[in-house]
């Protein structure tokens, strides 16, 4: 490829600029592995190193895309062979090393997993960082023990986004009775339609509890909110239950009493996809494409260009988007 096209954001006074590119792929760093890249997709993340938040991103100029996947161009270390198709999530492409949302990609081949065979490229970016990421959660709930009951429900906060929709799938998929808490009540069907059983409505929850316990509701929660979400949930989690903390975007701060640790034996578990063990991941993946219908994976799914990315990094950080975003990076062929 004589050229590709990238996503390339520079640093301006008070926010970075994105402009599309055409790159000479000798631009890219020299990596063991060279990837043509077919599809990246948009996470809360990516919205943040596109607007210049969190100081993720330690130098300009930068491609963005903490997901990808794609065929193997060559693999200096043997590990994968030519024509192969790998995914690429997590150690920090796409906010220290440049990411999916380019034409092509070099990588060390650690950050690298096969493609399931059963799933296609797309599919796989239609799960990506957020879909990886609830499997992760339901396993470390799984190893706590957590397992689906009849009489109380397992709750998704941010039910509506990209980690909330795969994992009131999954969950549902796996015998769970899932309540999923959304500040949208308008996607309620939406979100009956992947599995969950009972809408919350977000400002149940936004406020932190009004007393250290309260009445015992749920089993267990994935919750992609944080703040003073994460603590009311805490406080309403029966007896021998656990949370899988994966996100922030309702707040990273929060404030509780130690009651439901000592009293109810409730814990929270932290969710890290980015450095997870090769072994962790593989697993995942697995169970991500034997869990997941692909229909409802395509109802979940919105289909974007590159060029479309800068508008969609605002909707996401305003909680506007819906399930998953793919990135097409070779749209009309
Ligand atoms: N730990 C990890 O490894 C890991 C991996 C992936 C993502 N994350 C984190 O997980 C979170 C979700 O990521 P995502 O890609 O799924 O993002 P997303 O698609 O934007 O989903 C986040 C959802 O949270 C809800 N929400 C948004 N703003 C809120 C607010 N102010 N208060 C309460 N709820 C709010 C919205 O759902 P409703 O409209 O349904 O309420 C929104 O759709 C992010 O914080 C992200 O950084 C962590």
């Amino acid at each position: 490829m004589s050229s590709i096209r990238a996503l390339v954001v520079r640093e301006a006074q008070d926010q970075p600029s994105i402009t599309i590119e055409e790159l000479d792929p000798a631009t890219l760093a020299e990596r063991p592995l060279k990837v043509r890249v077919a599809y990246s997709t948009l996470n809360y993340k990516d919205g943040m190193v596109m607007r210049g938040l969190g100081r993720l991103v330690r130098s300009y100029p930068h491609i963005p895309g903490v997901d990808l996947v794609g065929e193997v161009i060559e693999d200096a270390s043997m590990t994968f062979q030519p024509g192969e198709w790998i995914i690429a999530t997590g150690y920090r492409i796409g906010e220290l090393y440049w990411g999916g949302y380019a034409q092509q990609a070099t990588l060390d081949p650690a950050w690298a997993v096969r493609l399931p065979p059963a799933l296609t490229p797309r599919h796989s970016m239609a799960i990506g960082t957020a879909g990886l990421s609830a499997m992760l959660a339901i396993m470390a709930l799984e190893h706590m023990g957590v397992q689906p009951v009849n009489d109380a429900p397992l709750l998704v906060t941010g039910a509506a986004g990209g980690v909330g929709s795969i994992a009131v799938a999954i969950a549902s998929r796996l015998g769970y009775q899932v309540a999923g808490s959304t500040g949208r009540m308008s996607e309620s069907d939406y979100l009956t339609r992947l599995g969950a059983t009972t809408i919350v409505p977000r400002s149940d929850l936004e406020t932190g509890p009004e007393r250290p316990l309260e009445s015992e509701h749920w089993l267990g929660c994935i919750d992609s909110v944080g703040g003073p979400t994460l603590a009311r949930v805490l406080a309403q989690t029966r007896s021998r239950g656990a949370i899988a903390s994966v996100g922030l975007a309702g707040g990273a701060q929060f404030s509780a009493s130690v009651m439901p640790f000592l009293l109810r034996g409730v814990s929270i578990l932290g969710i890290d996809s980015v450095n997870a063990p090769q072994t962790t991941r593989t697993r995942a993946w697995e169970r991500l494409s034997e869990l997941l219908d692909r229909d409802l994976l395509d109802q979940l799914t919105t289909e974007i260009t590159l060029d479309d990315l800068p508008g969609y990094a605002d909707r996401i950080l305003s909680g506007q988007v819906r399930g998953r975003v793919v990135v097409n990076l070779h749209p009309g062929l």
